[in-house]
């Protein structure tokens, strides 16, 4: 290799390592600075890039082929960054165009707001990077609710002087599979080319039972107590923030070390699953997960992973996986499928899925609707007396 070539690979590394970092030690509300992107992505740019321009121009008439635009109003850095451009590229429908500047918001064909964010104590109107509210809605305007965190780490309902605000949204944008506008925050797709991995020798390497990288230590979903209890009858090796350094990079050690691998989510939600799962699909780890949501729904199979939904508590989780430790013929058709499929969200691309997005922006006719501030909580915090603030009270180990 060059030298130029070399530094250029060290580069790399160094930058895929920084964002393993970051995900690790992300805090579970996305950042509440707010990032001032200048970007805008020129039309001719967005028109050129975008995949099915032809097909898009014949499934719609000529007013709605235009392209729509979408600003981002506050605290998108994790959705959208000028790096992802061109983001709407391969989508069905790609005449869309991403804005993030205020100045421009009367002129928008939807704003996107990101109420996951605590920056909304304000109570200005205008452009200024203060205000949480723009000036007006214009009558041909979307508002979207935006968030991809679990409820009860949103405040939203605290937004008690946001009424204008919270009665004006058009479209729900989450994570739940129910929004207007569905957003997973990854995606396992088939493999086009199956690969030929001999599992069995992989278990043989593994030197360790049980890992979890962890760095946010007290949870709504308490999987800190879960995992204490099953460590009663399993080793758990606890690494990041909340437990010992990792030896050398985290998921690299992770990867090489451990036959199990908790992807336990911090909150307990409706469609809350997170990059803690999708992240390390692709590691040689089963995974173990523990969340709100039914997997099977989200087209992840039950033989896909080990789910403590399925054990009464976690001394029979650590029962079952002592069982499989003792017995490869069991424990490898969980990484077995690994051949056949790859999370295939890039670390390259944002948290968000912005295809249907666009194709929303240009259905027609379109249909009207608004929500109610009511509506929204009522949809997004569901009520329940195994609730609290929306998200599912945990009740799977003694002492929850
Ligand atoms: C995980 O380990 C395997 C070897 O067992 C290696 O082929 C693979 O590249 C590793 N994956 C990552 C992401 O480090
Ligand atoms: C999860 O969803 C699948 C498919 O809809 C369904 O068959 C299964 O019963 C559900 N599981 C639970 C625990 O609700
Ligand atoms: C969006 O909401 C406004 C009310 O704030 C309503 O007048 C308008 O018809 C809605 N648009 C769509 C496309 O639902």
């Amino acid at each position: 290799m060059r030298r130029n070539d070399k530094i250029l690979l060290a580069v790399v590394v160094l930058l895929t390592l920084c964002w393993w970092h970051y995900l690790d030690s992300k805090p579970d509300l996305p950042l509440s600075t707010e990032i001032d992107a200048d970007g805008l992505v020129s039309p001719q740019r967005a028109i050129m890039d975008g995949g099915n321009q032809h097909v898009v121009a014949e499934d719609l008439d000529q007013k709605d082929a235009k392209t729509k635009t979408i600003l981002l109003w506050n605290d998108y850095a994790f959705i959208y960054q000028e790096k992802y451009e061109p983001v709407f590229q391969g989508c069905a429908v790609s005449a869309c165009q991403i804005v993030t500047d205020r100045t421009r918001a009367k002129d928008m064909d939807a704003i996107v707001f990101n109420i996951a964010t605590n920056n909304f104590a304000k109570e200005c109107q205008g452009e200024s990077p203060d205000c949480e509210i723009p000036q007006e809605k214009p009558p041909h305007q979307v508002w979207i609710f935006h968030t991809l965190e679990a409820p009860c780490q949103v405040f939203f309902k605290a937004h008690k002087n946001k009424d204008m605000l919270s009665n004006s949204f058009n479209w729900t944008f989450t994570h739940r599979k129910d929004s207007d506008v569905y957003s997973p925050l990854g995606v396992i797709e088939k493999r086009e080319v199956p690969l030929q991995r001999d599992f069995y020798e992989v278990a043989r390497k593994k030197k360790k039972l049980v890992g979890w990288l962890v760095s946010h230590c007290e949870t709504p979903s308490k999987r800190e107590l879960y995992v204490k209890e099953l460590q009663k009858y399993v080793d758990v090796e606890i690494i990041g923030k909340c437990g010992k350094p990792c030896p050398y990079k985290c998921l690299e050690y992770v990867n090489n070390t451990f036959k199990f691998y908790l992807a336990f989510e911090n909150s307990l939600a409706e469609g809350y699953i997170t990059e803690k799962f999708y992240r390390t699909v692709n590691l040689d780890v089963v995974l173990i997960s523990r969340s709100g949501v039914n997997y099977t729904e989200l087209g992840i199979l039950p033989n896909w992973h080990i789910n403590t939904a399925d054990f009464p508590s976690p001394q029979a989780l650590a029962e079952y996986l002592l069982a499989l430790d003792k017995d490869d013929s069991k424990y490898v058709p969980y990484l077995e499928w690994r051949n056949h499929y790859v999370s295939s969200r890039g670390l390259d691309k944002p948290y968000v899925s912005w295809c249907d997005l666009c194709a929303k922006m240009h259905e027609s006719p379109r249909r009207s609707q608004v929500y109610s501030r009511q509506e929204i909580i009522d949809w997004y915090y569901p009520p329940g007396a195994d609730r609290f603030r929306g998200c599912k009270i945990p009740s799977d180990f003694s002492g929850a």
